[in-house]
């Protein structure tokens, strides 16, 4: 049944609105983007899709097409979804909305997502973009996508518990098809690098270990960047974040830190460079240097911001092995999730065979390689 047909059976009246809103790889740039660093990211085929019509009642009905379920979200009592497992960020998106004074109108959305969550693909944003976007169009609003972006994060902040950059959100929302976005996360200031990497290919992979942790893990680094920051800056005051800080004036402070602080902050550091270089060799089309960068970057995730873990780490470091393949990496909040792997046109099928047995030799888990290409973020459709 196409979900137009289900929507129209779950909720006996047929939409008239369809948006979605991307998942997202990024190139590089990882673990910066709450450091107002410059990251790279790039959004997916895979997406959240919702349908939409106004329901004439003060209720937004969510449904979620994979789960088969319905959570009733009062636009009165928006603040008590919060333990909601899945309809939470339906909820905070439109608690945020609420505060910052849009409109919000009565509907039922029917929900059918694409991006496999809890992979680092960014589904949560996914549906924190569509959701805003969907209210925006059924409400006649015209704020921008920028803007909705900045809330979506909003609500992951302050009504989801995570206490994430807005890379994923600002990919979701802003993503172009074939294009990578360098994005300055302390400006927002960004633009659109064409992805193209010669003989080369994407290959996104998923360890499939189930997350655990992550919220807790991930809000613990960002604390620890936070600290770090505070001690550099009785060397360095100018510093307004640690993307301020040039490797060569790292050097020269970081004597004020200790581990685990230091290895941390040489990680931000040291990522922020590579972003910048990373752009430079791929408007150059120097897709080598670009591998180099990528690999460096899994590598400083590993050892130095300890966010990998022994799934993440065997999935990229098979794929580097493999024939055909010049750079892997972990890409998101880490802990699990994906990794993406540059792998030459034409052996990109043997390439997942042999990554496929031997990261499920080493771990016991079995890997999953999706189809991706990179398209545009958000799509609207009124019927
Ligand atoms: C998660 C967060 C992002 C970013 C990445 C790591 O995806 O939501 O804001 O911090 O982790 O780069």
């Amino acid at each position: 049944m196409d979900i137009t047909t289900h929507f129209c059976k779950v909720f006996s009246h047929s939409p008239t609105l369809e948006v979605s809103a991307a998942g997202r790889i990024n190139l590089i740039g990882e673990h910066v983007d709450y450091c107002g660093g410059l990251v790279m990211p790039a959004s997916l085929n895979l997406c959240c899709r919702v349908l939409a019509r106004p329901n004439g009642t003060n209720v937004v009905n969510v449904y979620a097409d994979d789960l088969d379920e319905t959570a009733k979200l009062s636009l009165d009592s928006l603040e008590e979804y919060k333990s909601l497992g899945w309809g939470k960020y339906q909820a905070g998106v439109l608690s945020v909305l609420k505060e910052a004074g849009h409109a919000l109108i009565g509907c039922d959305l029917y929900y059918s997502c694409s991006v496999p969550f809890g992979s680092g693909l960014s589904s949560s944003a996914a549906i924190e973009v569509a959701t805003a976007v969907a209210m925006r169009e059924l409400t006649g609003e015209t704020y921008d996508l920028t803007t909705i972006a900045l809330l979506s994060q909003k609500a992951e902040n302050t009504y989801c518990g995570v206490n994430c950059g807005i890379m994923d959100q600002f990919a979701s929302a802003m993503g172009k098809k074939d294009k990578a976005i360098l994005l300055n996360c302390k400006t927002l200031e960004y633009e659109y690098i064409p992805l193209e990497l010669e003989q080369y290919e994407l290959i996104v992979a998923n360890c499939n270990k189930p997350h655990a942790l992550v919220t807790s893990k991930y809000n613990e680094r960002r604390a620890e960047t936070d600290e770090a920051l505070s001690l550099l800056q009785k060397e360095l005051p100018e510093a307004s974040c640690l993307a301020d800080i040039t490797p060569e004036a790292f050097e020269g402070a970081k004597h004020v830190l200790s581990s685990p602080l230091l290895a941390r902050a040489q990680h931000v550091v040291y990522e922020c460079a590579r972003v910048k270089e990373a752009a430079s060799a791929l408007k150059a089309g120097d897709i080598q240097t670009l591998a180099k960068l990528i690999n460096a970057s899994h590598d400083s995730l590993s050892k130095l911001y300890e966010v990998t873990g022994k799934e993440p780490d065997a999935l990229a470091y098979a794929a580097r092995e493999t024939e055909g393949c010049i750079a892997s990496r972990m890409i998101g909040a880490g802990f699990g999730g994906c990794t993406i792997s540059l792998v030459e046109q034409g052996k990109t099928q043997a390439f997942k065979q042999a990554v496929g047995k031997k990261y499920t030799q080493e771990t016991g888990y079995t890997a999953a390689f999706y189809d991706t290409s990179i398209e545009d973020g958000v799509r609207i459709r009124h019927f």
